[in-house]
């Protein structure tokens, strides 16, 4: 049986998200907070608990790689992730299961099409707090194997055009390497949209009266993207990405949403819009495309 994306997700990973659900493997507690985010997430997993899937694979800001990119490739991760900038708020216990033949697969179709790669084989590897808060607020019982991809620093150190053009080649690897494996996978962009945040949290973090988006400009570019993406615009979202990147500092620096677009071939059908919602002042939307 041929393999197939069966849902490829916008699915930010503001750690305050995990902090408010309060599940039982994060030390810290809340009261409440960022409930237009978190009820947009529940709407997504109510969406993909209508089909049937095999597999999470996440592409990850906050894992790292400056050259090259990295896959898992140890079958269990067990241990405590802490956010460095919120370690108040998250400190979260993960045990995690990967899926190692399809991670290998991906790396290689992605090193056939002459990009950089590199398997992650220690056993004690830290796994990123943004694979693990899309994953978790995606599939909060972790009863799916994950694939997850680090990104790489080209944005920074060569410009946005390189980064999508690695994305985009990465993407494709993607959808091939799934497409060979007859597994059925659902694809999650770990990231948010404009991404300036305030630099001073008050002092219950949850108080939603300090919460909103920290510039206009941010703000009209994430409703011109959201539009964009709305209504199937996404080859001509991904040629304004830079410049959507550079001017509302937005997320996207790091290719996951450039990997998504370019995996799911750049739709042009709608995508299911669940919710957006700011944290800390950054914008972020949780939205779903079923190809
Ligand atoms: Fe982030």
């Amino acid at each position: 049986m041929k393999g197939k994306i069966v849902a490829g997700c916008l699915a930010p990973h503001p750690p305050h998200l995990v902090y408010a659900e309060n599940p039982e493997q994060n030390e810290p507690h809340a009261e409440c907070g960022w409930e237009s985010l978190r009820w947009a997430y529940e709407r997504l997993r109510k969406s993909l608990s209508e089909i049937e899937y095999d597999v999470l694979v996440v592409h990850s800001p906050h894992w790292r790689t400056q050259a090259g990119t990295h896959f898992l490739g140890v079958e269990k991760f067990k241990s405590i992730s802490v956010d460095p900038i919120f370690p108040h708020l998250f400190r979260f216990h993960y045990d995690l299961t990967v899926d190692v033949d399809l991670s290998k697969a991906i790396h290689d179709q992605a090193q056939k099409r002459g990009l950089a790669t590199e398997m992650m084989n220690n056993p004690d590897f830290r796994i990123d707090y943004g694979t693990i808060v899309s994953c978790h607020m995606t599939n909060p019982a972790w009863d799916k194997p994950i694939v997850a991809i680090s990104s790489t620093g080209g944005a920074r150190y060569f410009n946005m055009e390189v980064q999508q053009a690695l994305s985009f080649e990465l993407g494709q690897a993607t959808r091939e390497a799934i497409e060979a494996s007859g597994k059925r996978a659902v694809l999650l962009s770990s990231n948010s949209l404009s991404h300036r945040h305030f630099v001073k949290e008050p002092d219950l973090p949850e108080d939603m009266s300090h919460e909103h988006i920290n510039n206009h400009n941010q703000y009209l570019w994430d409703m011109k993207v959201i539009d964009m993406m709305r209504k199937g615009q996404t080859k001509e979202f991904a040629k304004i990405m830079s410049d959507f990147t550079e001017q509302a500092t937005a997320e996207t620096d790091a290719g996951s949403l450039s990997w998504l677009l370019s995996a799911l071939d750049f739709p042009e059908y709608e995508s299911k819009f669940h919710g957006y919602g700011t944290v800390i002042g950054t914008g972020n939307a949780v939205m779903e495309w079923r190809p």
